[in-house]
């Protein structure tokens, strides 16, 4: 639809709309130094993290997310479309739409009609058809009654390019809206084939019920293995779910619903009593998704499978969850065993156990730190730094309620934290999360200077400015780390960080050490920078901390020293000593690898074969080993 109006005329509206007043007449709005601030109206909150900048002309939530301009906040904010968004604020500029642009007047009803008729059909054809048996006989080894088979309408298409198209001419119907549907695919103008063929039909169906799609099976090792509707405009994956209708008329009381993965899953689960399940269509779960089964249920259970691909959907899934963790609201995960599948396991063990299975499902916050704990070694003081550095962006994601102060409780305990300690920290850095937008913002995020679309100094909540770089730099330089709970980030900068951190603890250690010579011949910025700590260190006997951050004052050295000292706020110290020795061990190795590579790489380009630095390069990292 968006395609439909020009570009340039949407331009031209953003161009006579101020966003702040569009904004403040829904919302109000507080002048904050050069921007305007307010609670989030997409998250709960009790302080503004919500902001709006006028120069440009953005709005961005530190809280969610949540951001866009003028057309996307219509968007979320009014649930407008996008022709209407687009319309109104024409309006209110006093533009004219371009009116050959604008789209007739929507009349959906043939689409759904024609999908109607495609399922008679198929269902028709897996009853009558005559290559039936094999149809009938696949159902039957999956263990599907033909009762469950008419509640989930499931149908045959059987071999041949036209058998549904003759229905549909049979029955007067428009080849046309048939291929707006996506039940037919045109080969050459006006001349159209069957796209389903062959295959096990499953109609998807609108929670009202209504067909909007079809998934198709084959009957054997064919590929595609499902065959699905393309997007039309009355299907649109990422808000719809399958079984969703299904198990509204089969459960006479919904408190839970099981997001599985596939088709079969919700069928053969529904055929062993469990009418609660549903699956998204090959799509990852959305923020979408889980609010429409939050209207009706407060409980959500995730399944995955027991293998790597599960673990990492459910990594994803825990992102999307988070913000939706209301209170009232219980989120679980689910994993089972390798090598099965919800249809497998069920057929396998029956109703009783699976539920059982369900029971004792981790809950979300549990996952959560379940996971974190194995990523990070909380007895270290470095692992409990990292633990707090990487829960932060996640649990700021909660709206604010008892699951928000039972996480904050949960984590301030293992990071061996005052609950007031993390609470103060926690909201010294909120400004952390500018990689979680949510997927509406990121479509509108329509201006490509986004990210310096507010410095962070202008922020409501942020006191402290070295906190504010210490979170920009760790989240602008390490996006990884943002968007996903992923420890991949450069490891000499990693590792000198760390060496640095522990250093800063107690300066006087620097006396005892002289540059490594694993470093000196190494030139990286950061290893600089450590090299000339240690200097200036032993130089200046009893320097402090305060010392070293004035001598850098005013620096990118200084304000990456700060931002590394600010990290001793978090931390005890107790081990720091052992700590730094073994800190300073890794990151020698490091070094030493690090110059044999390169030498490799030197001695590859130059074609010289054992070269004499490589040679003593790999004589020194023999003696490192023979010594560590
Ligand atoms: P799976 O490959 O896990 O299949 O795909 P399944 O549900 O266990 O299927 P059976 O048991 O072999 O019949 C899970 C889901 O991914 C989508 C479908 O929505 C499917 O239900 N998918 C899978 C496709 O869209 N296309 C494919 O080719 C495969
Ligand atoms: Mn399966």
């Amino acid at each position: 639809m968006a395609g439909r109006i020009p570009e340039s005329f949407i331009d031209d509206v953003l161009a006579r709309t101020d966003i702040v007043e569009l904004i403040n007449s829904r919302v109000a709005l507080k002048k904050s130094g050069k921007n305007y601030a307010a609670c989030c109206p997409f998250h709960q909150e009790k302080t503004p993290s919500f902001t709006v900048s006028p120069s440009k002309q953005f709005y961005y939530c530190f809280g969610c997310g949540a951001s866009g301009n003028a057309v996307g906040f219509l968007l979320d904010y009014e649930k407008q479309n996008f022709v209407n968004a687009v319309q109104s604020l024409a309006q209110s500029a006093g533009l004219e739409m371009p009116s050959e642009d604008l789209p007739a007047q929507q009349n959906f009803s043939p689409l759904y009609e024609i999908l109607e008729t495609a399922q008679r059909y198929y269902a028709h054809a897996l009853k009558h058809s005559r290559h039936k048996a094999k149809a009938v006989n696949y159902l039957k080894k999956r263990g599907l009654s033909g009762e469950i088979a008419k509640q989930f309408g499931l149908g045959y298409s059987p071999p041949g390019w036209d058998n549904l198209i003759g229905a549909l001419q049979s029955k007067n119907k428009n080849l046309a809206t048939a291929l707006s549907a996506g039940l037919v695919i045109e080969k050459s103008a006006n001349h159209y084939y069957d796209r389903f063929r062959e295959r096990i039909m499953f109609p998807i169906r609108d929670s009202r019920g209504r067909i909007i799609a079809f998934g198709g099976r084959v009957l054997g090792d064919e590929k595609p293995k499902y065959l699905n509707s393309p997007e039309t405009p009355i299907f649109r994956k990422n808000e719809e779910l399958y079984g969703l209708y299904e198990s509204k008329q089969l459960s006479s009381k919904l408190d839970r619903f099981l997001i599985v993965e596939g088709y079969m899953d919700v069928i053969a689960l529904a055929q062993n009593n469990i009418h609660y399940a549903v699956a998204t269509l090959g799509t990852a779960t959305s923020k979408n998704h889980l609010e429409k089964l939050f209207r009706l249920a407060p409980e959500i259970i995730f399944c995955f499978d027991g293998d790597d691909a599960g673990l990492k959907a459910a990594n994803r899934a825990m992102e999307i969850c988070l913000p939706c963790m209301k209170d009232g609201r219980q989120i679980k995960f689910l994993f089972l065993p390798e090598g099965e599948d919800p249809d497998s396991m069920v057929r396998k063990e029956g109703k009783e156990l699976f539920e059982h299975r369900i029971e004792h499902g981790q809950t979300l916050p549990d996952y959560f730190f379940s996971y974190l704990s194995e990523k990070v070694n909380v007895n270290t003081i470095d692992g409990k730094a990292r633990l707090t550095t990487l829960a932060t962006p996640y649990i700021n994601m909660l709206p604010t309620g008892v699951i928000h102060q039972l996480m904050m409780t949960q984590l301030a305990e293992l990071a061996g934290l005052e609950l007031e300690t993390l609470k103060r920290l926690l909201d010294q850095q909120q400004p952390s999360k500018p990689s979680h937008r949510s997927p509406q913002a990121k479509r509108f995020a329509a201006n490509p200077g986004y990210d310096e679309a507010f410095s962070y100094t202008d922020h409501p909540s942020s006191p402290s400015p070295d906190f504010d770089d210490y979170e920009a730099h760790a989240f602008t330089n390490h996006p990884e780390q943002a968007t996903g709970l992923s420890f991949k980030t450069d490891p000499a900068r990693t590792l000198t960080e760390k060496t640095i951190r522990l250093l800063l603890l107690s300066p006087a250690q620097a006396s005892d050490i002289s540059t490594p010579d694993e470093m000196a011949n190494l030139d990286l910025p950061c290893i600089n920078t450590l090299k000339e700590l240690i200097e200036f260190l032993r130089a200046n006997n009893g320097a402090s901390t305060a010392t070293v951050l004035g001598h850098w004052h005013g620096t990118r050295q200084g304000k990456w020293l700060a931002e590394i000292a600010a990290k001793e706020f978090l931390l005890p110290n107790e081990h720091a000593q052992q700590e730094f020795q073994d800190a300073l061990v890794q990151l020698r190795k490091f070094c030493i690898n690090y110059a044999i590579e390169q030498q490799i790489e030197v001695d590859r380009i130059n074609q010289s074969k054992d070269s004499s630095k490589l040679k003593s390069l790999l004589k020194q990292k023999q003696a490192f080993i023979n010594n560590n």
